[in-house]
């Protein structure tokens, strides 16, 4: 990395930077090797999936060169363009059911479900960045092999738990808009073999560090109002 390197954006556990006018550095701030993010994107990618193309990886891994995407995040896409939601909600469901055809390739990590396909489980709409192009899907440092409804249900459980700022005016409004979106996607998807591993997606989320205290107790109660036996209470 050049000092002149721009900083694009900061996330949970990598930096982004823009190095040329095509290429941005995905650095990880832990020094934490990128290369088996670069394998699945290179992965899917040959298998069609639109995912940046990687160029090169630096420092031991600790640094991912790959292509530019311009264009809005679907979730930033949604707020301008509200009477899109639909829409991007079918096209998110989409961008999942493509996803959940590739088969994994070896060595990826297994997530332990019995799932042979690559599943990203961070693919919500402030991961696709939409392209004049078209969707691209972006920050790949979860992907793992498993079950496309594991993929699927990760999403859920990340759009339901998202955390709303504003006046109460604005996240009223933008709960509705939420509750809106999250409906459409999921009568697109696999809503019912997603509503069966929701309980096991949410233990597994409420044990990441990243999750806020806030939306821990929201999962925690979550978890506790599914029946075992019917999985597809949507929210607490
Ligand atoms: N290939 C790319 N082209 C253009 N912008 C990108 C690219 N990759 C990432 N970005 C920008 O950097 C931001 C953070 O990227 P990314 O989601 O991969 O990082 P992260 O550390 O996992 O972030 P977060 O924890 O917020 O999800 C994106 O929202 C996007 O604005
Ligand atoms: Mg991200």
């Amino acid at each position: 990395m050049r000092t002149a390197d721009r900083l694009l954006a900061s996330g949970r556990d990598a930096d982004i930077y823009e190095v040329s006018a095509g290429l941005v550095l995905r650095r990880s701030r832990d020094g934490r090797s990128l290369a088996p993010e670069a394998e699945v994107m290179d992965h899917v990618r040959r298998a069609g999936f639109p995912a940046p193309r990687v160029d090169d990886l630096q420092d031991d891994g600790a640094g991912l060169v790959m292509e530019r995407v311009d264009g809005p995040l679907m979730g930033e896409a949604v707020l301008r363009q509200p009477w899109r939601l639909f829409e991007f909600a079918r096209l998110l469901a989409e961008l999942h059911r493509s996803l959940g055809s590739i088969p994994a390739p070896a060595g990826l990590r297994p997530l332990g479900d019995d799932g042979d396909s690559v599943v990203h489980l961070d693919l919500h709409p402030y991961n696709v960045i939409m392209a004049s192009h078209g969707p691209v899907v972006i920050d790949w440092s979860s992907a793992a092999r498993g079950r496309p409804e594991t993929d699927v249900a990760a999403t859920w459980v990340i759009i339901q738990c998202s955390e709303i700022p504003g006046s109460p005016m604005q996240s009223a409004l933008s709960r509705l808009g939420r509750t809106a979106f999250l409906r459409s996607f999921l009568r697109h998807s696999a809503k019912e073999a997603a509503g069966h591993v929701l309980r096991a997606v949410i233990s597994a989320r409420i044990s990441d560090p990243h999750v806020t205290d806030r939306e821990r107790r929201y999962l925690v109660r979550w978890a506790l109002s599914l029946e075992p036996s019917s999985q597809l209470s949507s929210a607490p």
